[in-house]
C-alpha cells in the first residue's frame, strides 16, 4: 500500500500499555489516523528474551506496514530497547522508539545530573537507557532499576492505596538516596501509578513520561518532514488490532487510553 500524508501512524505494543502513548499522541497530534496493534497473545514482552521480542516486534511491524501507515511507533520500552536497530534496517518508513526521546527529556529536567530509569526487566537489562543517557552526556549518573510489579498492578487498576504504595516504597526508596532528581517511568504502564510513585520519590524527584516524549518527537517529526503530516481539516480515524481475543484489552485499555475503545480486531500473526 502507498503512504502519504493522510496514511495512518502505525502504533504497536504487546498489550495495553502503549495505548499511554497512543493517548499522548492523539493529544499532540489530533488530525492524526492511528492504527494499533497490541500483541496480547504473547504479552508480555518485558521478561522475554531480546531475541524474542525482536522477532515479535518485526511480525507486528510488518503488519502495520502492510495496513498502509506512513511511520512506525514502537510503543512499547521494551521493544524499542531491543529491537529498534532491527527495525529500522527492516522498514522502508521512520521509526520511532520511546527510550530517545525519554532520555532526552531527562536530560533536559536533570539539575544534579542524578537520573533513574525505571522499567521492565527486558529494559533495564538491555541498557538502552543508560546508554542513551550516558552518549548524550557522561557527566550523568544513572541509576536503573525493574519494577516488573507495576504491570500487572496498573493492569488490575491497583494504582491507589496500601498494595501500589508499598510496592513503590520497596523499589524506590533507594533513589532518593542516591542523589537522583529525575525519574524516567521507562515502562508504558507506570504512568498510570505516577501518583503513588510521586509520593514515595518526593517532590524534588521530577518524573519524566516517556509517552509524552515520544508524542513530542513524533509531532516534532512530521512538523520537519512537511509532506507527511495529515491535513488540519481531515477527520482522523482510529482502529485497533489485538492478537488474542478483544474483550480484555477493550476493557482495561479505556483506561490507559483515557476514552472508550469501541472495537478491536483479532489478528492473527503466525509464524
Ligand atoms: N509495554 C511493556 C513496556 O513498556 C510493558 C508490558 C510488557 O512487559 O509487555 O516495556
Amino acid at each position: 500500500m502507498r503512504q502519504g500524508s493522510h496514511s495512518p501512524i502505525g502504533v504497536f505494543d504487546s498489550g495495553v500499555g502503549g495505548l499511554t502513548v497512543l493517548k499522548a499522541l492523539m493529544a499532540h497530534l489530533p488530525h492524526e489516523s492511528t492504527v494499533y496493534l497490541g500483541d496480547t497473545a504473547r504479552v508480555p514482552y518485558g521478561t522475554k528474551s531480546g531475541e524474542v521480542v525482536t522477532r515479535y516486534s518485526l511480525k507486528n511491524a510488518e503488519f502495520l506496514l502492510e495496513r498502509g501507515v506512513k511511520l512506525l511507533v514502537v510503543a512499547c520500552n521494551t521493544a524499542s530497547a531491543v529491537a529498534l536497530p532491527a527495525l529500522e534496517a527492516a522498514l522502508p518508513i521512520p521509526v520511532l522508539g520511546v527510550i530517545a526521546p525519554g532520555a532526552r527529556a531527562a536530560l533536559g529536567r536533570t539539575r544534579g545530573g542524578g537520573v533513574g530509569v525505571i522499567g521492565t526487566p527486558g529494559t533495564i537489562r538491555s541498557g538502552a537507557y543508560q546508554r542513551e543517557l550516558e552518549a548524550a552526556d557522561p557527566r550523568v549518573r544513572v541509576k536503573a532499576r525493574a519494577c516488573p510489579l507495576f504491570v500487572p498492578l496498573a493492569e488490575e487498576g491497583w494504582t491507589t492505596g496500601d498494595v501500589p504504595f508499598l510496592t513503590a516504597r520497596e523499589y524506590l526508596s533507594e533513589f532518593a538516596r542516591d542523589g537522583v532528581d529525575t525519574l524516567v517511568l521507562g515502562c508504558t504502564h507506570y504512568p498510570l501509578l505516577k501518583g503513588v510513585i510521586a509520593e514515595v520519590v518526593g517532590p524534588g524527584v521530577a518524573l519524566v513520561d516517556s509517552a509524552e516524549a515520544t508524542a513530542e518527537a513524533v509531532a516534532a517529526l512530521l512538523a520537519e518532514r512537511g509532506g507527511l503530516a495529515s491535513a488540519a481539516h481531515t477527520a482522523p480515524t482510529h482502529s485497533y488490532y489485538v492478537t488474542d481475543v478483544p474483550e480484555r484489552f477493550v476493557e482495561v485499555g479505556a483506561r490507559f487510553l483515557g476514552r472508550p475503545i469501541p472495537a478491536a480486531e483479532q489478528v492473527d500473526l503466525t509464524f
